[in-house]
């Protein structure tokens, strides 16, 4: 046996039953001089603790384990590292809009290095929950709606941040979550049941919690949601079967905050007692703040209804990562190197190269974009247009609004000196306060162009937060007719947590920058946009609804008996279609969207491989151009659809993108290869299989658009 094994089976066998069941245990430590929650420590009735930031009050609690209790087990510090540690970059849904796995690792190593450097070893990220509803105010944490891209992103955020070089010599585990399926939640609101088939589950809802696996993630959280009648922390199909049995996950399963007790709310168990029992039998490792194991897991184990072994199993995972992580040998951090870590020069100007390329142009009909340098009076209104808190986003934790760069701070850095720039706010977020319409009215009469900032403060999206009208909140639908009124030329910046409901915008606004929350570099990053001192290149990575009432809308849906295009049925003497008396299938903005200031064009596909075995790998490719007048960075996209299968397949599936950077009438040749086994679903049997048959392919711009060919899978 080696020798981690060796001290660990030690360590097993010098533990008390109460020992064990601390290992298992993680408490909220959001403050130091809690003696309750020391002297659970000192007993060694805790194995890991969240809530607390700072290497000195870290320390201090590590010296109570490694120094105070018998075993000196050291703890494991988490926290929600989520989009940047104090250097916060934009949302995940906006970092996924990049559709740069590079740069989102990056992103999420320079978190790393913050955090540890800090003193957490533990990150409850990354998220990433597919979503196709944008009412869940947890979409902003994730990679949107496709599971291809979402594996992507996963992919690159642990590798980000389990990297084995950071500057402190410690290390960040990171923690896939929420397992499994909790952006399924009906009606989008949070916490809501998730009722979905074991199908859509493996096909949608798991491949990203496998990537991350494959990339090395340590730890999973389980989630709060049912899936089809049993909760997911209590719920042995994906803690056990799949997840043990299936992938070999050798990691430590924790749950999401308090999730074990709340299995008493969803009705599976009478009390805390057999909630305990659930989860522990289930595959739960460790117990977040409901403290179930802590009070009833040693009975549970003394009355024979939880074997000795499952806990020796699970206090095992939980000790092998403490030793994987070094916490051993390193238990406390050198307070002397946050201050030298945090929020260096470099993660600032990476934070806004992020929000540079993950800001989508969803429209510039008059070219009003980038601003025409000869413009000598702007005006600049909106509740957003000078905000330093909100494009912090909704997992900001320790992010400090004194990091932050406002729009207007970034338009007074980058416009001529020349350029007379007046701001107003015409209204604030929520709808409290009287709107100045005159007064923005004003402002933009006396402008030859107008910029509005809209949209959502951090607290309208993220956990707790859907939301069951996607319009812009307060009066700020008010202030933009208001200032539409006046003819001004007018810009939209968009800034949310999701995609919003906005049609009247969209009719009649001729210039739209969805920013998203952007992070502390935000305000730099819309005005080098808008000003052309860099390009937009971002595309959606959720689908962008014409209304509430369409959603959940997407594009990887299924054909139904009745497609829209397709040929119908004659019903009662008309034709019926899957579709709407009164609104149109397709979304506003189509998943992929996104435009630049220069424009492409796409030709020549070729099918390199008409004919591909099962083992064989899929060539494709196609030449791109840029027409149009600027340099530009353009993210061409591969999609395939399995035309028949054993089950319904989705008409469309992302299986490949690539980004090209082009000058002026210049093109290029871009060439897919897609190993064919990545073509699959599981079929009646609940197998993963590819399934030979005739293939669509299609290279485009976007979900909407592209060159279509075919080719055929051949056993
Ligand atoms: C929260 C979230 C989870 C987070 C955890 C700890 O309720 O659901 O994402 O990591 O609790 O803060």
């Amino acid at each position: 046996m080696n020798r981690p094994e060796t001290r660990i089976e030690q360590l097993l066998s010098e533990m008390t039953l109460a020992e064990k069941v601390g290992q298992m245990t993680q408490i909220k430590m959001d403050r130091v001089g809690w003696p309750e929650g020391e002297e659970r420590i000192r007993r060694g009735q805790v194995g890991s603790v969240l809530t607390i930031y700072g290497a000195s009050k870290i320390n201090r609690l590590q010296r109570i384990a490694v120094e105070g209790s018998r075993l000196g087990i050291p703890l494991l510090i988490g926290n929600d590292v989520i989009h940047g540690y104090r250097t916060i970059f934009p949302i995940p849904l906006a970092e996924s809009c990049t559709w740069d796995p590079g740069l989102v690792q990056q992103a999420a190593r320079i978190a790393a290095e913050e955090a540890a450097a800090d003193g957490t070893d533990w990150t409850f990220a990354p998220m990433v929950d597919i979503c196709r509803d944008p009412r869940w105010g947890r979409i902003a944490e994730g990679a949107g709606e496709d599971p291809f891209l979402g594996a992507a992103m996963a992919r690159a955020r642990v590798r980000g941040f389990e990297a084995s070089d950071l500057t402190s010599g410690r290390n960040l585990v990171s923690c896939p979550k929420h397992y499994a399926a909790y952006g399924a939640a009906e009606a989008g609101k949070d916490y809501n049941t998730v009722d979905i088939s074991e199908r859509t589950l493996r096909d949608v809802y798991l491949p990203p919690f496998q990537a991350a696996f494959e990339e090395g993630a340590g730890t999973v959280m389980s989630a709060f949601n049912e899936i089809a009648g049993v909760p997911a922390s209590a719920n042995a199909l994906i803690l056990d079967t799949v997840l043990r049995h299936e992938w070999g996950f050798p990691g430590v399963v924790l749950t999401d905050w308090n999730a074990i007790g709340e299995l008493i709310s969803h009705g599976v168990a009478a009390d805390l007692k057999e909630a305990a029992e659930r989860s522990v039998l289930a595959g739960v490792d460790m117990d977040m703040v409901a403290d179930a194991y802590h009070r009833h897991l040693a009975d549970l184990v003394h009355e024979g209804r939880v074997p000795l072994s499952v806990v020796d199993d699970a206090v095992r995972r939980v000790l092998r990562l403490k030793l994987a992580l070094g916490l051993f040998e390193r238990p406390y951090t050198d307070e002397s190197l946050a201050s030298e870590v945090i929020l260096r020069p470099a993660y600032r100007e990476k934070a806004l190269e992020v929000a540079q390329k993950s800001m989508v142009l969803l429209k510039n009909s008059e070219r009003l974009l980038p601003l025409d340098p000869a413009l000598k009076r702007i005006a600049l209104i909106g509740p957003l247009a000078d905000d330093h808190h909100h494009i912090l986003g909704c997992w900001y934790r320790i992010g400090r609004d004194e990091d932050t760069e406002s729009v207007l701070d970034g338009l007074r850095a980058v416009l001529p000196t020349t350029t007379e720039l007046t701001h107003l706010r015409g209204c604030d977020l929520e709808g409290r306060e009287e709107p100045d319409l005159e007064g923005a009215a004003q402002v933009a009469r006396d402008a030859e162009l107008a910029i509005l900032v809209l949209g959502e403060g951090e607290h309208m999206s993220g956990e707790a937060h859907s939301r069951a009208y996607l319009g812009l909140p307060g009066h700020q639908q008010a202030l933009l007719e208001t200032v539409q009124a006046t003819g001004v030329p007018l810009v939209v910046v968009l800034m949310s947590g999701r995609p919003l409901v906005i049609p009247w915008m969209a009719e009649h606004v001729p210039a739209i920058l969805q920013a998203w929350h952007g992070g502390i570099r935000a305000g730099r990053a819309v005005a080098d946009l808008v000003v052309g001192a860099t390009d937009p290149s971002a595309k959606l990575t959720a689908s962008w609804p014409r209304t509430e009432g369409q959603i959940p809308v997407y594009y990887a849906h299924k054909s139904t008996g009745r497609p829209e295009g397709g040929a119908g049925t004659v019903q009662f003497d008309r034709l019926h279609f899957s579709n709407y008396i009164d609104e149109r299938n397709e979304p506003l903005f189509p998943f992929g969207y996104g435009l630049s200031y220069t424009s492409f064009a796409y030709r020549d596909l070729e099918i390199e491989t008409p004919q591909v075995g099962l083992d064989g790998v899929l060539i494709v490719s196609a030449t791109i151009a840029n027409t149009g007048d600027r340099t530009g960075d353009e993210i061409v996209q591969l999609y395939v659809r399995d035309l028949v299968g054993s089950v319904t397949r989705p008409v469309k599936e992302l299986k490949g993108f690539q980004r090209v950077s082009l000058d002026p009438g210049k093109d290029t040749r871009v060439r897919f290869e897609v190993p064919v086994q990545q073509l699959g679903f599981h079929d009646l049997k609940m197998a993963y299989v590819v399934e030979p048959g005739e293939f669509s392919v299609w290279v485009g711009p976007n979900a909407a658009q592209g060159l279509e060919g075919f080719f055929e899978v051949v056993e």
